[in-house]
């Protein structure tokens, strides 16, 4: 493997277990998979829908369609396969770093149908690019990495191109069954971390992006994290403390914020008489008092976490919660071990439009009991995205690098919008700290004296 810059065992075993024809058949179902979904996400609407801007922080859908087929066809067929340019005059459209967001509907853009049958057209190469290409031999190919970075590029669109769905004016047009009601959840509030290392990050990891390496030891204090996401109930409480009028709970940049853009509750919530309703991709309803909190900003987060007397966790503290086995001082890919996620362990994959309940998933706790820690939510912490120790950019400095630095907050674990492919113990998400049209939530830690 590349990047073998810290050989503890417990890391490196993982990926000795996993061969070349598995990481191909796993590489043709993910791509599939991500597709799929892309469909879902786009056939869906009709082509005014698609071209449309439904928020000035989205691209148009059929933008995001597109730019999905273009970087396929920059890493897949050109990088892997050194194939010529299908439409090199498109390139520039779909460069994220060309265009803002706010600029991308007035551009001349494939219309759906061309954008469509571009992205087929992509994919029908690619699949015979990866069926001929050997794995190994360059970096790209090594373990079929390149593959596996495309169809999470794809899938991390899927999400984005969800978030424009539930910024979309008008009625419902996604459907998918709620999670299994659970009953209350009744386990311990929080829970001790020990302190001492732990390996944080990865070095085996076959398709780990460049940010989540390489694996290297950390040392931690004792902490108390929170047993599950904070709840609707719980940041209710908050709210009706006059949390959002109260300068003691806020950062000063974070003040300033709520006050200039009145904000007085998570994103697409509204009062009515003494409830909060919400709107959920195209209806309305009451809160769930036990769902985890969606939509919340790293501000709010933050102020909450301060109003509770407890503060957000490091990503270290998080990635030890999630990942660390006091058992035998071992670092697992998820908190439940090794194994891949399935239905059982976590809400991933868009299977649900929704969190479920706090307390959900018993099968996917990690050896402390700590719950949802992937899927569901993805968790603000308090750390600044900043490069690991031998961090090396890797295929291309956009993808983490040029994010790098004090303006950008880490979020962990996944949402119920991420798919497996894209969710790792040691994933890293980031964002600014105003953003919440992501689907963003949160847990709480304490030092362990405090
Ligand atoms: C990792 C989710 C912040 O959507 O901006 C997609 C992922 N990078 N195409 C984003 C990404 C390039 C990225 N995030
Ligand atoms: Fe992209």
């Amino acid at each position: 493997m590349t990047d073998l810059t810290d050989n503890t065992a417990t890391d490196t075993a993982v990926v000795g277990a996993v061969d070349t024809e598995v990481l191909r058949e796993r590489a043709v179902a993910s791509l599939i998979t991500a597709r799929e979904r892309t469909m879902l996400l786009t056939d869906c609407v009709e082509g005014p829908d698609l071209t449309a801007q439904h928020s000035p922080l989205m691209s148009p859908l059929v933008w995001d369609l597109a730019h999905i087929g273009n970087q396929e066809e920059q890493w897949l067929l050109r990088a892997v396969a050194g194939q010529e340019a299908i439409r090199p005059e498109i390139d520039t459209l779909y460069d994220a770093f060309e265009h803002p967001r706010a600029e991308r509907p007035s551009l001349p853009l494939l219309p759906p149908r061309e954008a469509r049958r571009y992205a087929a057209d992509v994919r029908g190469r690619a699949l015979d690019v990866l069926e001929g290409t050997a794995f190994g031999g360059t970096r790209l190919t090594e373990a079929g990495f390149a593959f596996g970075m495309i169809a999470q590029h794809e899938q991390q669109h899927d999400e984005t191109m969800l978030i424009t769905h539930q910024l979309r004016k008008g009625p419902r047009v996604l459907t998918a069954p709620d999670p299994e009601p659970v009953p209350l959840f009744t386990g311990p509030a929080e829970v001790l971390v020990p302190g001492g290392p732990f390996t944080m990050g990865t070095s085996s990891e076959p398709w780990a992006l460049d940010n989540e390496r390489p694996a290297h030891r950390r040392e931690v204090d004792p902490f108390h994290i929170d047993t599950t996401p904070v709840t609707n109930g719980a940041y209710q409480a908050f709210i009706e403390d006059g949390g959002y009028d109260d300068p003691r709970w806020w950062t000063p940049d974070g003040w300033a914020h709520v006050r200039r853009n009145k904000l007085t509750a998570p994103l697409f919530w509204r009062r009515d008489g003494r409830q909060w309703l919400r709107r959920r991709f195209g209806e309305t309803e009451v809160v769930p008092p036990h769902e985890p909190v969606l939509h919340v900003c790293w501000y709010e987060a933050d102020a909450y976490a301060r109003w509770a007397g407890r503060r957000l966790p490091t990503e270290t503290e998080w990635e030890k919660a999630a990942r660390h086995d006091p058992a035998g001082d071992r670092t697992m890919r998820y908190p439940w071990g090794d194994a891949d996620p399935t239905p059982e362990h976590a809400n991933l994959g868009q299977r649900h439009l929704r969190p479920a309940p706090a307390g959900s998933y018993p099968a996917g706790e990690s050896p402390l009991g700590v719950r949802q820690l992937i899927g569901d939510v993805w968790e603000w912490t308090s750390s600044d995205f900043t490069p690991y120790p031998g961090f090396k950019a890797f295929p291309y400095k956009e993808y983490s690098e040029v994010f790098f630095g004090p303006e950008h907050k880490v979020l962990r674990g996944g949402s119920f919008a991420v798919d497996a492919v894209a969710c790792r113990g040691t994933f890293r998400n980031w964002d600014l700290p105003i953003r919440r049209q992501i689907f963003s939530g949160f847990r709480t830690a304490r030092s362990e004296n405090v």
